[in-house]
């Protein structure tokens, strides 16, 4: 894994922080992930997205008033999405204090309401008693934490036997090399990324932290188009933006879209159970 040393989950979470205060959460519709199209590419980007975490849903093998946990939660949207469509209960945990507070306020205005609860807390040091949930779920937080090692340890202790944990993350289809390789840490760097790893690097992290591995596919052609429309919503948000915001979004959109022309860009979906 090509790793940024100085990533931290206080450094995360003021970059949620401030991602959250000049409205990019709203200009991405939401979620803050990805958006999956199967053929139609005319489906807009909220609509893709809602898509993805549905996905996620549907290897979680849930039934009615289960326990699970949602690992960087951001502003709660998939945690309610999914409290709603199947009656379980989520604890989402995040650690930017503005995701938490939109994560809460959304809570109560939602049918989900009682169902969804939101705390701040750090994936690699959880507050949970052993075997908590019957299950996990983490979209696209994986990727900022410095050492996964002990988040997928962590996840494991706080999941029943035989539970699922459901990985969507990026992923270095091949490592990144000369140009890319510059991309690549300017990507890290813009979005406090600790690291991305290729899909080995994905299955042998699972496998020391004691995961079973069911299911492992690279979607990335799934959801490339998700590149190109981010950014297009980052520049339209500059456009409203005082300068040095600006400046600083139409770079993050700038590097988002190049990086999702790269043919190592990929994206997967993981399932894997508790042993
Ligand atoms: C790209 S956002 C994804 C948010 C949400 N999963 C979604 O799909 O909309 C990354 C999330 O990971 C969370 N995160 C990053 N590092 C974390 C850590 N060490 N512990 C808990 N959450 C973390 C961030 O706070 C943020 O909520």
């Amino acid at each position: 894994m090509t790793q940024q040393s100085d990533t931290t989950p206080g450094s995360v979470g003021q970059a949620y922080d401030v991602f959250t205060d000049v409205g990019a959460t709203a200009a991405l519709g939401g979620n803050i992930h990805v958006g999956y199209w199967d053929d139609d590419q005319d489906v807009p980007m909220t609509e893709a997205t809602d898509h993805l975490t549905d996905l996620v849903a549907g290897h979680l093998a849930l039934r009615p008033d289960q326990e699970l946990l949602d690992v960087g939660c951001g502003n709660g949207v998939p945690a309610l999405r999914i409290a709603g469509a199947h009656g379980v209960r989520v604890t989402g945990i995040t650690v930017s204090r503005q995701q938490l507070t939109q994560a809460s306020e959304l809570a109560n205005g939602s049918d989900a309401r009682g169902r969804a609860s939101f705390l701040f807390a750090d994936a690699m040091n959880l507050p949970f008693d052993d075997g908590s949930f019957d299950g996990a779920w983490a979209i696209e937080s994986l990727l900022h934490m410095p050492d996964q090692a002990a988040a997928l340890a962590e996840i494991h202790r706080v999941v029943r036997p035989g539970g699922r944990l459901v990985i969507a993350d990026l992923c270095q289809r091949e490592p990144f090399t000369g140009d890319g390789r510059t991309l690549l840490d300017g990507m890290l760097h813009m979005y406090e990324i600790a690291g991305i790893n290729t899909p080995d690097e994905h299955r042998a992290r699972l496998a020391e932290a004691g995961w079973r591995l069911l299911e492992l596919s690279d979607i990335g052609e799934r959801v490339r188009a998700s590149y190109g429309h981010a950014s297009a919503a980052f520049r339209e948000l500059a456009a409203s933006l005082d300068a040095p915001a600006a400046e600083q979004i139409t770079a993050a959109a700038d590097l988002m879209e190049a990086f999702g022309k790269h043919p190592h860009t990929g994206y997967v979906l993981i399932t894997a159970q508790r042993s």
